[in-house]
């Protein structure tokens, strides 16, 4: 069996992977929407990504002060991330929001059987009940902006779900 303090670890060095992807996918939309000089969308994104900084900042700290060791895998998820967000905004700004749904329905899942898991009322169980109900916030901003009315909507979210689960399950072990 594992300690709780293993458990905590584990719990930080995993979201520290996941709002790190987060960043770097926003990042790379990001770049995509200056390139397409598409404002509105941009600001949109924008207003995402400032959240995620946020929900790193905490991890990063986190990951400090423990001395937790980030995930390896961290290089990869810099690259694959912003790739991601990059050619998905660069295609249409639907299947941006797309990557958003589907990233965020995916975190939400993961963020709601940690707080199952957490019993004690502390910093870390209340951070990240709020960062949950920022990326239910971002899963909404990505249906509102029709996320969903994307004809391949369908495929391209059943694609990123299954990365983002696979990136977690990585980010858990190494
Ligand atoms: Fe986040
Ligand atoms: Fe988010």
């Amino acid at each position: 069996m594992i300690s709780n303090q293993q458990k905590i670890h584990e719990i930080i060095r995993v979201n520290h992977a996941g709002e790190f992807g987060a960043k770097v996918i926003y990042a790379g939309q990001m770049a995509a929407l200056k390139l397409k000089k598409d404002h509105k969308t941009l600001k949109i994104v924008e207003h995402m990504k400032e959240q995620e900084d946020v929900h790193f900042d905490y991890f990063d700290a986190e990951i400090r002060k423990k001395k937790i060791r980030p995930t390896v895998m961290q290089p990869v998820w810099r690259i694959g991330g912003f790739a991601l967000g990059f050619f998905t905004a660069l295609l249409d700004k639907r299947a941006a929001m797309a990557c958003t749904t589907a990233v965020e329905e995916v975190i939400d899942e993961h963020y709601k059987s940690q707080l199952n898991t957490l019993e004690k009322e502390d910093e870390l169980k209340t951070k990240i009940e709020k960062f949950c109900s920022e990326e239910l916030e971002h899963r909404d901003i990505g249906y509102e902006n029709k996320a969903a009315e994307l004809s391949y909507f369908k495929p391209l979210t059943g694609f990123i779900k299954a990365t983002t689960r696979f990136a977690i399950a990585v980010s858990k072990r190494i």
